[in-house]
């Protein structure tokens, strides 16, 4: 059975409680028994399997939450998203072996999903009263969709001014209490951390060591795909770092049970504007240095990431990297994306711009095996979107506006002559 385990003090709590922080600070992660496991049992979940173990998450059941009783799940069917092969995006980000791992097609929208589920189903058995998140919008529209099918309240606090439109709008629409602060993401962070130190919410941010569990399911279903060869890097994009510390347990604990032979290297992407992670690294992990967040990649506006010890861990676990890129390559690598038909959201687009730097700086070798993790939809953030293509971000490469003419057919046929 599962227990929560401090891995800074080794002290120990039961699973069913709600603490998500040890006395000592350190954050709670829930610890398995590391039995072996064999490939061929998820292999064949994932050929035939009744829900929910057809979702791709607790298809890995005894690799998320062992043991937790089937009825409590609340499930979305999420996961078992592609894994697209994409020689464009490669040409362009300098490798010959490039897969997008396309969270974005999750059920709201965001890779988010795979950790709401595990956390939701916890919290409905806690008989939580009221669930809560802080969130740049993805956190919030995914919690408030899990909220909403397990019968719980619920309520998002978000940055007023800096929440796409798109992930707003699902938040409401799901029925969650949505709160606007003006404030950034890591003011609305220590708002409901306090409330939850409190008793007053169950917290649902990343802090939360269900989240992760659900999270890890990435990386694995990833490999999954791969026939169980891990790639030599997996590259994401990182903002308050619950998926890098996901990643990096996940891969952990995949050795332990003897699923995988090799670990690839993580690569965590962050935005310049936004990149305490990148800088601590760059200084061999002295210290984290908050920042005023700023870019326009508004999913990882985050300034002082919660989950930071535990990403450090995974970053030095796997011989990983931390690097980060200026706004202008994130548009410009969502330009790539998005006209390959695959399209993402900006911050998911961080990662493909940070294959393209990791080459130029020879950490990623040309034919390395590259998968790079898009984290949401392309439209979660359609103002972004469409002020790129119209020119409202000034002179860009890849622009392609719409163009507006009088209802006449002579028009329209005039512009297929025109490319
Ligand atoms: N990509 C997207 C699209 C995100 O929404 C987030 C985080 C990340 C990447 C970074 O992941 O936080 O695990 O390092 N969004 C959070 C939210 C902050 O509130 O939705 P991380």
């Amino acid at each position: 059975m599962a227990v929560l385990r401090c891995p800074t003090c080794g002290s120990e709590s039961p699973a069913t409680s709600q603490r998500f922080e040890c006395a000592c600070g350190g954050l709670f992660d829930v610890e398995h028994a590391l039995r072996p496991l064999e490939t061929k049992l998820f292999d064949a979940r994932r050929l035939r399997a009744h829900p929910p173990l057809d979702s791709g998450v607790w298809r890995f059941r005894e690799l998320v939450y062992h043991r937790f009783p089937r009825q409590a799940i609340v499930s979305l069917h999420e996961g078992n998203t592609p894994l697209y092969a994409s020689p464009e995006v490669g040409d362009w980000a300098g490798v010959d072996d490039l897969h997008l791992k396309h969270e974005g097609l999750n059920p709201t929208g965001s890779f988010k999903d795979r950790g709401m589920t595990v956390a939701v189903s916890r919290a409905r058995a806690s008989n939580a009263g009221w669930v809560a998140c802080a969130s740049t919008g993805n956190t919030a529209s995914s919690m408030a969709a899990y909220a909403a099918a397990a019968g719980l309240n619920a309520m998002v606090v978000v940055p007023e001014a800096a929440t796409a439109v798109g992930k707003l709008s699902q938040a409401i629409a799901y029925g969650a209490r949505a709160v606007q602060i003006r404030g950034d993401f890591d003011a609305a962070m220590g708002i409901v951390r306090d409330l939850a130190r409190r008793g007053e919410v169950y917290l649902l941010n990343s802090l939360n060591p269900f989240r992760i569990e659900g999270q890890k399911s990435i990386v694995l279903e990833l490999i999954q795909q791969l026939g169980w060869k891990p790639p030599d890097w997996i590259v994401f994009p990182a903002g308050n770092l619950g998926n890098c510390a996901a990643f990096g347990k996940a891969l952990r604990e995949a050795r332990a049970r003897e699923l995988i032979r090799s670990t690839p290297r993580l690569a965590a992407v962050q935005a310049a504007g936004a990149n305490p992670f990148a800088s601590a690294f760059r200084d061999g992990f002295r210290e984290l240095r908050p920042v005023r967040a700023r870019t326009i990649a508004s999913a990882i506006r985050v300034g002082a990431p919660v989950s930071y010890a535990r990403a450090v861990q995974a970053i030095l676990d796997t011989d990983g990297v931390v690097t980060d890129v200026e706004d202008d390559e994130i548009l410009e690598a969502k330009a790539v994306v998005d006209a390959a038909g695959i399209g993402a959201e900006p911050a998911s687009c961080a990662a493909v711009a940070g294959v393209r730097r990791l080459v130029s700086e020879g950490h990623v070798q040309p034919w390395d095996r590259v998968v790079c993790v898009l984290t949401g939809h392309l439209l979660k953030d359609p103002e972004t979107t469409l002020a790129y293509h119209r020119g409202d971000l000034g002179e860009v490469p890849h622009a392609n506006p719409p163009v507006v003419v009088d209802a006449d057919g002579e028009a329209v046929r005039e512009l297929l002559r025109d490319d």
